[in-house]
Parts: C-alpha cells; structure tokens; sequence
C-alpha cells in the first residue's frame, strides 16, 4: 500500500500538478465510456479520480475491480477540472486526481442501507448498520461536532483551573429519581453494584477532599423510560466548585456554553452543514433569568420556549370563581385552575374538526375539555362611556353561558382582540392544566412561525420549590435531588423538628398535625438552576448542602429515616461532618446540548452507537442472556421472564 499523502477533501486548486496519493471507499463511480470516474470519499470529503483511456486504457479496465464501498488507494496528478465539470457542491470540485496506479485494498458486500446524507429509512435498520451509517456525511460531521464540543468545554474549564476527575461507574444505589441498572457482583454474591446516575455524590466528594474545582466528560446511566430526548445512558459535562454562589456557578456555565458554540461555528471542518448552531451568531450572556413561578404561570412549564416569549398563558381562575358557566366556576370554587391561551388573530385558522382534535388531545392528558372561544371580527371592546357593543363579544360553543358583562371581563383578561381564537382549559388538578396548556402553546407557536430551530432563546430558570408533593404516596421529594440546599434552611429545620416529634407514619402527616401548612412546605424554595434553551432543559445544577445537620434535617421531610441516611448515605454524613467546604456545581447533558445546537429532534441522532427505543444496542444484541456457569457464579437463578 503506498503511503497516503493527502486525504480526499483537502485538495483544492493550490494542489494542481503534484503527485498524490489518497485512500477511501468508492462513493460513486460512473463509467461514459473511455472514461470512468471514481468518487472518492473519506472523513474528510470526496474527491473525483480520473480514469482515460486515452491515458491508461489498461488501468480503464482495472477499475472494473472496484465496486461501491471497496476500500482503494489511487496515485495520481491534481489537475484542474474541465469548466463543465466543475461542480460547487463538493469542496474538491475544481480538480480531479488523473490517475497513475491504483490498488483496491479491500473488497465490500452490499451494504444493507445506502451511504448517502440524505437517507431515509426504518430507524432500526441504521441502528443495525451503525458502522456503515456512520459513514455518511451527517453522522460524521455530527461526531465531529460533538468532539468539538466537548474540547471546547474542557478547554474553558482547564483555563479556569477545573481538574478532570475519574469517578467511578461501579456505584452504589441512590435515590435520584430514575431507576438504576444493577451490575452482580461475583466476589462477594447476592450483592450489587449499580451503575452511577451522575457523579454527584463523588463531585461532592472531591470538594470536601478540597480539590476546589472538579469536572468531569461524565458517563451516566438511568433506567427511564423511553423519550425521544433519553437514552439510558449518556453523557454530562459534570462540575462542583467550593466556595461559590449560585452567581458564579451560572456565569462560569455561561462561559461553557458559548465557548462550545464559539467552537462549533468557526470549526473548519463544519462548514459544509445547514445546522442551526451555524446560523444563530454569538451567544451574548449574561443569560435571562426567569423563576420558576413566572415560567410556570405564563407558560406552564418550569423550562419554557422563550422563542414565542409573547404567547403567554392568562390564569382566568378570579375571572371563572364569579362567571355563570358553571363547569369553571366549580374548578375555581374547589381550589383548582383555569388558564387561558390567547392565539391572535387565529380565530378562523381551525376548522371545526381540528378544533375538536386539540379537545381531544387535551382529554388524552387528562382535562374534562378545552373551549374554544373567537373574538368577533367586529367586536370593538367597548369605550369607557359607550354601552357594550350590540353582538355578543365572543363566539363558539361555550360562549351562550357567559353573559355579555362576562365576555367583556373574559376579553379584557385575555387583552384579546378581535380575530383572537382564545382556548381555556379548568381542572382541580393543577398539573393537568398546566401539561394541556403548555402543549397548546407548543403547537400555537409553530402554527405561528415561531418556533424557527436557528433562533436560540436561553434562559436561566431558578428558584425552584424545594420539595415537589406527590398526592398518591403522600410523600415529598426533593424537586431537584436530596443534596441541594434550601434558600431557607432554618424554617426546614423547624419543620424537621417537628416532623421528628411526630407519631404519625409520614413526616407530611406529622408535619400537617404539628401545624406546618401545605402551601408553605410547598412554597419553600431551593438553590438550583437550570439552563432551559427553546424549551429544553440543557443544564442543571444546585448550592449543595454542606453541614450535615441540613442534610439531616431534608433527608428527614423527604421520609429518609436516620437509620436508612446512615445505610445509603453513610460515607457522605461523614464526610460532612470533616468539614465540608460550601460547595455546587451544574451538570449538562452533551446529547441533549448537541441535539439542540444541531436541530435533531432524536437523541440518537447524536450519539455514535446508540440504543434503540426499547433499550436494546441492534448492532451487537445486547442486553442477551449469559451462560449458566455465569449465572451459577453470580448465584443468580433466572426464575422468568423470556427474551422479547
Ligand atoms: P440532572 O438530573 O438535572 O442533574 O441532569 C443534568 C442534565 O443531564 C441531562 N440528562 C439526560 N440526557 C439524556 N438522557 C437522559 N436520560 C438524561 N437525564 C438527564 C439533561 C440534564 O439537564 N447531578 C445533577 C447535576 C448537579 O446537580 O450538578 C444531575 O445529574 O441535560
């Protein structure tokens, strides 16, 4: 094999006249008669090679030996291509290699998917060809792209003095919110390891080792269910610092995200693709910052998609306690919400039919409706000192309940105008609400053209509750995980107290019967920040709790009992109590930031070998069974369950 002097994207009009040699797989070849051309391709792009007749008749006959996807190695001269033959859309398109020599290195069966960027085809037939879809140019460049990325993220934190640590991946079970995946140990039988979920506990750690500042390309694993932004493992950006307030965390992010952007789109090799990243220019921070309770009463979602910022939602729960329309009105009067969603001038954009499909996928989340009212095309909201006007305000199904007094309060809640299409959804369950609402105002905004995939619109959101409660365990969880710190950790800790002096089974009971309030556990408030871009969540982190007395005291309210802290959490109380620094770091997902960046809306879109939907690798088969001298080692015993 002769040596390779150049790969087959670099060669431009300066490389006419010399003599080079370069390897690939055959992209293309096309044979017109005399002459045959090949399209050469590496990672690097193609190149044309040129074979005549008139040249080599007998090497002419010797590329009848090379075939889609063989491996070959050509020398040749670089000369400039024929004015009709000059193409723009390949980087090499102004020369063509003449061919000298050439040598098929290694020989191809047809490939079960064709390598080509613009292939459609089952998902899972790619994921079982994995190495032959990587070989088309969007995969390539999205590998690319992610190396690029996680350089530049390493790059920035190494000049702020971060120190790459290793932590381990044989963990422990803890309670983080997904499930974990198990891993037998032999050498000490019917006991487990768990894969870790993050490093948090070891970042931690780290801290209270007083390294200062720790980060880590962290793998992750959890066991959740499937969504097109999951995969059961992935990987974080990972990072602690001691000493700092949440200010310093969320600017040092800050410098992350747009030194990977900054990356991204003067990295030469990306060039060639349409990507969003490529278009949205600079990122200027600092980031919005937006809490937690303004997201959730304008948008309904703790990580809104600030690209539609003006299509805000209206709570119509005062408006609904004193209407005459009695399934509202009931809903407001038990303590449940209504909210609005004012569409402008999109009253004569759904038929009846489409209407009546959003009402049905709002009853698919669990809503008993969602009405639809128009602003009459007429209607003018009525002057101060002028009678209302003489049709009625608003029109649609619900509209013949509401008297004309109300339609006007309705319009003037909504700051409707005439046109407005306004839907309104009312349940005692908040939530219900909210997952409605927010889904309209998704499908409202890309009906509305603003939903553009090149605009990036980052906000920080903050001040979260501290606790989330879950009605059917009647138990709290940590909203964000268990080690992030209350903005106020001494009511927690009367509230613990409490709780501790109880009898009752769960520490909300005890805490209710001690005289605690719901609304105001609820209404307590945590450290964390998450960094939310065009309503995906692409960071999040806390301030850490750094005295064990805290910890205790959140452990306690969540139903952590000492006894359970001390079996799962030993060696974190421990180490807290040898002086702990205070510390807190962030965390951000690669996948789901390079998703985002790139414009993909499948996560396994941007990871070299990914799992399918339903967990499983196509390309190796695995998870598969083990042999029994395996499991007899491990002293495990399959009881049930057959392969699916
Ligand atoms: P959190 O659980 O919010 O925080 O995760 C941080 C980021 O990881 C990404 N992410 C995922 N990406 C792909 N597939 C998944 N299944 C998945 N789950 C999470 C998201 C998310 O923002 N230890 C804390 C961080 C900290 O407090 O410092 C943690 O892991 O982008």
């Amino acid at each position: 094999m002769k040596t390779r002097t150049h790969r087959c994207g670099e060669l431009r009009k300066a490389h006419i006249g010399q003599a080079v040699t370069v390897c690939g797989w055959v992209d293309v070849k096309r044979d017109r008669g005399g002459v045959v051309f090949i399209l050469l391709r590496d990672v690097s792009g193609k190149v044309q090679l040129t074979f005549t007749e008139q040249h080599n008749k007998a090497l002419v006959d010797q590329t009848r030996d090379a075939r889609h996807e063989y491996v070959i190695s050509a020398t040749g001269k670089v000369t400039e291509r024929d004015s009709e033959n000059r193409t723009e859309k390949l980087a090499t398109g102004e020369v063509e290699i003449m061919v000298e020599s050439f040598e098929v290195l290694n020989t191809a069966v047809t490939p079960a998917i064709e390598v080509r960027d613009d292939l459609k085809c089952d998902p899972e037939l790619r994921l079982k060809n994995r190495f032959i879809d990587l070989r088309r140019r969007p995969m390539q460049a999205m590998l690319q792209a992610r190396a690029a990325l996680v350089a530049a993220a390493r790059k920035t934190l190494e000049a702020e003095g971060f120190l790459d640590i290793e932590t381990p991946i044989l963990y422990k079970r803890t309670p983080e919110g997904a499930r974990d995946f198990i891993v037998p140990s032999r050498a000490h039988q019917g006991q487990f390891y768990a894969l870790p979920q993050s490093p948090q506990l070891f970042k931690q750690l780290c801290m209270i080792s007083g390294l200062d500042r720790y980060y880590q390309i962290a793998r992750c694993f959890r066991d959740e269910d499937k969504r097109a932004d999951r995969q059961p493992e992935f990987t974080q950006i990972d990072l602690e610092m001691s000493f700092p307030t949440r200010d310093d965390v969320m600017e040092l992010f800050e410098k992350v995200v747009v030194g990977v952007v900054d990356a991204l789109q003067s990295d030469p090799r990306l060039r060639d693709m349409d990507w969003p990243v490529l278009k949205c220019g600079r990122l200027a921070p600092p980031f919005e910052r937006m809490d937690y309770e303004t997201a959730m009463r304008d948008y309904s979602i703790d990580r809104p998609d600030l690209r539609s910022r003006d299509l805000r939602l209206t709570d119509l729960t005062e408006w609904a306690r004193d209407c005459s329309f009695n399934a509202f009105k009931g809903v407001a009067e038990k303590g449940g919400l209504v909210k609005g969603l004012r569409c402008p001038g999109m009253g004569e954009s759904f038929s009846t039919g489409q209407l009546k499909n959003l009402e049905r996928d709002a009853k698919g989340m669990g809503a008993s409706g969602l009405a639809n009212l128009t602003v009459g095309a007429t209607h003018a909201p009525p002057a101060t000192d002028s009678p209302a006007g003489q049709a009625a305000p608003l029109q649609g199904g619900i509209a013949k309940f509401i008297p004309e007094a109300e339609q006007q309060a309705l319009i003037k809640a909504f700051n409707a105008q005439p046109g407005d299409l306004l839907l309104i959804c009312a349940h005692e369950k908040h939530k219900i609400v909210h997952a409605v609402m927010h889904n309209m105002r998704i499908l409202i905004a890309e009906k509305l053209g603003l939903s553009d995939p090149a605009k990036f619109a980052i906000c920080w959101v903050i001040d979260f509750p501290l606790f989330e409660y879950r009605e059917e365990d009647e138990k709290l969880f940590a909203s964000h995980h268990p080690f992030t710190l209350p903005q106020n950790a001494a009511r927690v800790h009367e509230m613990a107290e409490i709780s501790r002096a109880g009898r009752e089974p769960h520490p909300m009971a005890r805490m209710l019967r001690g005289g605690v309030k719901l609304d105001e556990i609820l209404a307590l408030r945590n450290n964390q920040y998450d960094l939310v871009c065009n309503g995906v969540e692409i960071a999040g982190g806390s301030i850490r709790m750094h005295r064990t007395d805290w910890q205790a005291d959140v452990f306690e309210l969540i139903g952590i009992s000492k006894d359970e802290a001390d079996r799962k959490f030993g060696f974190l109380m421990s180490a807290l109590d040898h002086g702990a620094p205070p510390h807190g770091g962030i965390a951000s997902g690669v996948d789901r930031l390079l998703m985002l960046l790139l414009g993909l809306d499948n996560i396994a879109d941007v990871i070299a070998f990914p799992k399918s939907a339903t967990g499983r690798d196509l390309m190796i088969d695995t998870p598969n069974e083990v042999e029994p001298a395996l499991l007899k080692e491990l002293a495990i015993e399959i009881t049930a369950g057959k392969r699916t």
